[in-house]
């Protein structure tokens, strides 16, 4: 999860977000040198005074201007285009589990063991324990098992909503009359944490997502208990 000053990416708890953030360094070290060079460029015009009354054009130097910019994009477009590809292909899940946006809590449906269903509210900063964290922590959650593909299917029951978890590299909108699909693979056991991200009302801030990833037969004496 998130914690104090931290600006940058969480760290990664599947391969899909390592691969995100393999793309974000990628492209951040382009615009780096981009900017870098632009910048050294406005920066000399200023101390330059040479002028030349007879210079109009000089096709050599805008050819070379208008394509060298054109090939570094392709270098961002083409690892962008893999990524996107890759983020949709689905591998054979193991579980699939459904989320359902409401105004202001999510509830989760397990429909392929037992039927489990639950509502996952927030736990009111008053009533939180002295390790829980605050607008983070729900009161029931999503128990996953790790090393497994895991399909997750949203949707909403009143307005859009968003199903955010960052350490998984997972963003999707919860539509009402509409049923999104995503999938991910938990390579480490912990709790993952999540928001809304569209926003969806009063207590858009208020509706989180805890994950809890435990090893597989963990979870299926969770399910089984259920
Ligand atoms: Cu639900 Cu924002």
């Amino acid at each position: 999860m998130s914690t104090w000053a931290n600006l940058g990416l969480q760290d990664s708890a599947s391969p899909l977000m390592e691969q995100l953030i393999f793309f974000h360094d990628h492209a951040l070290l382009i615009l780096v040198m981009i900017t870098v060079l632009v910048g050294y460029l406005m920066f000399m015009l200023f101390f330059n005074s040479y002028i030349n009354r007879f210079l109009l054009h000089g096709q050599l130097i805008e050819m070379i201007w208008t394509i060298l910019p054109a090939i570094i994009l392709l270098f961002i477009a083409l690892p962008s285009l893999r990524l996107l590809y890759l983020l949709d292909e689905i591998n054979e899940p193991s579980v699939t589990l459904k989320s359902i946006g409401h105004q202001w809590y999510w509830s989760y449906e397990y429909s392929d063991f037992n039927n489990v269903e639950f509502d996952s509210y927030m736990i009111p900063t008053n009533e939180l324990e002295n390790d829980g964290f605050r607008l983070l922590d729900v009161d029931n959650r999503i128990v996953l098992p790790m090393n497994s593909q895991i399909r997750i299917l949203v949707t909403a029951a009143d307005v859009i909503h968003s199903w955010t978890i960052p350490a998984l590299g997972v963003k999707v909108d919860g539509t009402p009359g509409r049923l999104n699909q995503t999938n991910f693979f938990m390579n480490r056991p912990g709790l993952f944490y999540g928001q809304c991200s569209e926003i969806c009302g009063a207590n858009h801030s208020f509706m989180p997502i805890v994950i809890e990833s435990v090893p597989v037969n963990h979870f299926i004496k969770w399910i089984s208990n259920n």
